[in-house]
């Protein structure tokens, strides 16, 4: 890209690239200012508001009763994962435009390159890439095994020859990878600053509205909660999906933060293999793969994700503390509510753990939102703390309050149902539980008030 003079000596007139104290031509000192960059869309939108004044008339849209409003339901369609689908809100939503972010090296253009697969088949797929070119990405889509006719590919950074490129292909689905590398020439700042992922998003929007293609936009998020990131863009789009995960770990998780066409607590699952992802339909399995057997400081509980129980490993180490102040660590767990449970657990469970450091870990890079887990929690640490395990076929469910108290939770019922088909037989739950509840058979519910009771009943 050429770079843009922006800046202009009023003295003599020389154009300069960056501003300057001094004017390099007639030295003349403090002469320098910004020539404001002309938009294009500006110049266009001033003209059409001097015609429409000219002609006196405007084509100012009125306002509409509801009931005079058409009502056509979305258009869905399938992306050929269940996964992706179940958090989108039952497949994706003809004309709406979807921005997946996560962090580099997650498995987002994995995860776009393998949807194609499925989505040529009976459509046009457009997928622009300003990070590959477009024989790396066929080499991914190689080793990922798509070979689809329908799958066009373009190494593009410039926001116009995206648009003209859509014009002229028409494709049914557009992927951008990511929003970071386009750029609007019109804007002199640099791809991935603020303003131009704004302007490039908001161009895409018009595009998707106008035109009814489907756009999946790629954001990149990093570790300091990025400024020029999805974040900023959240409120322009119809979907935002975190795909979330450790790099170590195979395990992925997508999250929607928000949807316009669906609720937003549904996740799905994803596994990193050689062959690209693969969906993971029973969390539940995985998030308990290796769990340690007759070992102090773990527990397991169920907690709902969407309208998906899934069961969850929490660990927790106490150990002697050799500070002032006792360490406490928190991961995939809320610091302030385990802070809260270990206070609880002192003065209403009668275990000194002020005295100890605490390490709480959630198994599997989940993070448990849910105050259900709060029993599952207190256990764990009770454990840790007399050094004795918690019995392997047994679960916890249950959201303490401050005076010790447990309190009922929601979907008790489905709750239970996970816990019995994942082969556990005990489950510690409420005493107190609202409705009529089916109790699975096999399963032994030991119900407790408080947590000087399940203590009691447990360790
Ligand atoms: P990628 O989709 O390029 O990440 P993003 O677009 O979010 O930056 O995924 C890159 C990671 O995924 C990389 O670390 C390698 C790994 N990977 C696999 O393990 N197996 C595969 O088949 C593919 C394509 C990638
Ligand atoms: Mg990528």
């Amino acid at each position: 890209m050429k770079a843009k003079v922006q800046f202009y000596c009023t003295e003599c007139g020389n154009e300069l690239p960056k501003w300057a104290g001094q004017c390099p031509a007639c030295h003349a000192w403090n002469t320098i200012t910004e020539r404001p960059a002309e938009s294009k869309r500006k110049a266009a939108g001033s003209s059409m508001s001097v015609s429409m004044r000219e002609s006196g008339r405007t084509s100012l849209r009125l306002p509409k009763q509801m009931k005079e409003i058409e009502a056509t339901h979305e258009l869905r369609f399938e992306t050929g994962m269940s996964e992706l689908d179940r958090v989108l809100g039952g497949g994706a939503v003809k004309g709406s435009l979807v921005l997946v972010g996560g962090a580099p090296g997650i498995g987002k253009s994995t995860l776009m390159l393998q949807i194609c697969d499925h989505l040529c088949r009976f459509s046009k797929v457009l997928y622009v890439s300003g990070e590959e070119s477009e024989r790396q990405i066929k080499l991914r889509a190689e080793r990922l095994q798509i070979h689809s006719d329908g799958l066009y590919l373009l190494s593009e950074t410039n926001l116009e020859e995206v648009v003209e490129a859509v014009n002229s292909l028409n494709p049914d689905i557009l992927i951008i990878d990511s929003i970071q590398t386009l750029y609007n020439g019109d804007l002199s700042t640099a791809p991935g600053s603020v303003g131009q992922v704004k302007e490039c998003t908001m161009t895409l929007m018009q595009l998707a509205k106008g035109s009814g293609v489907t756009i999946f936009v790629i954001g990149h998020v990093n570790k300091e909660g990025s400024i020029a990131g999805p974040k900023v863009l959240e409120h322009m789009v119809d979907c935002v999906l975190y795909f979330e995960g450790e790099q170590q770990m195979a395990y992925r998780i997508l999250r929607a933060a928000k949807n316009r066409f669906g609720a937003t607590n549904e996740i799905g699952v994803f596994e990193m293999a050689d062959h690209g992802l693969s969906e993971v339909p029973n969390p539940s399995e995985m998030l308990l793969d290796g769990r340690p057997q007759d070992t102090p400081g773990t527990c397991v509980t169920c907690v709902m994700e969407g309208v998906r129980p899934v069961l969850a490993e929490v660990q927790a180490l106490l150990a002697p503390t050799s500070f002032n102040v006792p360490r406490r660590t928190s991961n995939g767990f809320d610091f302030n509510r385990a802070v809260l449970l270990l206070a609880v657990l002192e003065k209403r469970g009668g275990l000194m753990v002020s005295t100890c450091d605490a390490y709480i870990n959630v198994i599997g890079g989940l993070s448990l939102e849910e105050p259900a887990a709060d029993l599952a929690m207190i256990m764990a640490l009770a454990s840790s703390f007399r050094d004795k395990p918690i019995p392997n076929d047994l679960a916890a469910i249950g959201e303490v309050g401050l005076t010790g108290e447990l309190r009922s939770v929601s979907a008790l019922g489905q709750r239970l149902s996970e816990v019995r088909r994942m082969g556990f037989t005990k489950c510690l739950i409420p005493a107190r539980s609202s409705g009529t509840l089916s109790i699975p058979d096999g399963l032994q519910l030991i119900r407790v008030k408080n947590i000087r009771e399940a203590l009691a009943a447990i360790l």
